[in-house]
């Protein structure tokens, strides 16, 4: 994958690719430019697919597909009930459900991450959030594998077509979401508790409140962006932590430097590869003139390697500062979920190396399809207390 980015980089940062039939951006600073400017760049790309039932429906509530000035409105709903003071209210919690998971699996000194803590924490955490039991967790994820598991992506075909092929084949999972997502919200409705689905159901800017299509939207978006991205930086941190066994006795000898270590997991193994922007008139991203209508691939992996903007990118380096990494997105669609992310992955990789004086990966990770999402599905350590 980082082979085919490189190949990609020599044809510049910003390039028309005859194979995918996409503009490639790879730079740093054209990917920044991009993102800082959804006037010409626009997130939605609905227009582009032939529009299925399920999918149109979906993409009404769906706030990373929304262009201004709906998307300032919808955020500035959703911003009132997911604050920063409610995620910071979430510590114990996470303390707790991580403590309880690992007293479960460690036992024997094995366990796998992925599936003991790496996939349960996150998607307890926003579960309980939203008011959807948590019990549920396997029908969930067998969702997030549907979405992202493509292991049929070809980055030699092109890509709207790949698109529609995947469309097609991920449009039964939506229909299930919709519908879970329906009776979850028609129950709140009448009976609303004081968790985020309540508050979204009455959350109210310029006079608008969403209706359930919307809410069914963006409580999908949060159920899966907002928890396979977080399992995935899990992962990729302790593997990163594998490789660099210096790191992680540093970091137990002083945990301050954990939010430095967890920046630099997120820009050294970048868990979304890709973000996709259309270009709605024609325009420049730095050196190059690209047309209307522009479909733009943003690959984060390789701006995020940027030699021009990171010394000695392919050293994993928690020292680094600043780390102006594009992990989590930029500008207005700047995501919506780092301060959780960053507090689970903070809390979680505190607790790990406080309760485990040795954390070793027993064998090969069983990695996805870095094209579609740079994470692992399973990772045995072995573990002393
Ligand atoms: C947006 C990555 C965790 C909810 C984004 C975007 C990226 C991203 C790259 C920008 C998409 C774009 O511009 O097209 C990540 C990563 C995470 C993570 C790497 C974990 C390490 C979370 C969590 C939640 C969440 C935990 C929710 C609980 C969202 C939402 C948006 C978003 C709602 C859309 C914001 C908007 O369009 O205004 N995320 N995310 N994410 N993320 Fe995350």
């Amino acid at each position: 994958f980082l082979d085919w980015l490189a190949e990609q980089r020599a044809h510049g940062p910003v390039h028309f690719d005859d194979r995918q039939r996409v503009w490639q951006v790879l730079g740093h600073p054209e990917a920044g430019a991009v993102l800082s400017d959804p006037g010409v760049f626009s997130s939605d790309l609905t227009g582009l697919m032939p529009a299925q039932d399920d999918f149109a429906l979906f993409q009404r509530g769906n706030i990373v597909r929304m262009d201004p000035p709906r998307h300032r409105q919808l955020r500035a709903l959703v911003s009132q009930a997911f604050t920063p003071r409610m995620v910071a209210g979430l510590e114990p919690r996470i303390v707790q459900v991580t403590t309880e998971l690992l007293d479960a699996a460690d036992g024997d000194g094995r366990l796998d991450l992925i599936d003991s803590l790496a996939y349960p924490l996150p998607v307890i955490v926003i579960a309980e959030l939203l008011g959807i039991p948590a019990a549920d967790r396997p029908i969930f994820r067998r969702w997030a594998d549907v979405l992202f598991d493509q292991t049929d992506v070809d980055p030699s075909a092109p890509v709207l077509e790949a698109g529609r092929e995947t469309m097609a084949r991920v449009a039964p999972t939506i229909r299930e979401m919709n519908g879970y997502l329906l009776d979850h919200i028609r129950a709140h409705r009448s009976a609303p508790g004081d968790d985020l689905t309540g508050r979204l159901l009455t959350a109210e800017v310029d006079g608008v409140r969403l209706d359930d299509q919307e809410i069914i939207g963006f409580v999908g978006v949060l159920l899966i962006a907002g928890h396979i991205t977080t399992t995935a930086t899990l992962g990729n941190t302790v593997l990163s932590l594998d490789e660099h066994p210096g790191v992680a006795a540093e970091l137990r000898a002083d945990p301050g430097l954990l939010p430095g270590a967890i920046e630099e997991s997120l820009r050294f193994r970048t868990p979304f590869p890709r973000l996709a922007r259309r270009a709605t008139t024609a325009t420049r991203i730095g050196e190059t003139a690209v047309p209307a209508g522009a479909v733009l691939q943003l690959w984060i992996t390789a701006a995020n390697r940027d030699g021009r903007v990171f010394a000695d990118p392919g050293r994993f380096d928690i020292h680094r500062s600043p780390n102006p990494h594009l992990s989590f997105g930029h500008g207005i669609h700047f995501c919506l979920g780092a301060p959780l992310a960053r507090l689970e992955a903070r809390l979680a990789l505190r607790i790990l190396l406080d309760r485990y004086r040795d954390i070793t990966v027993a064998a090969p990770a069983e990695e996805r399809n870095p094209f579609v999402m740079m994470s692992v599905n399973r990772l045995p350590l072995e573990v002393r207390r």
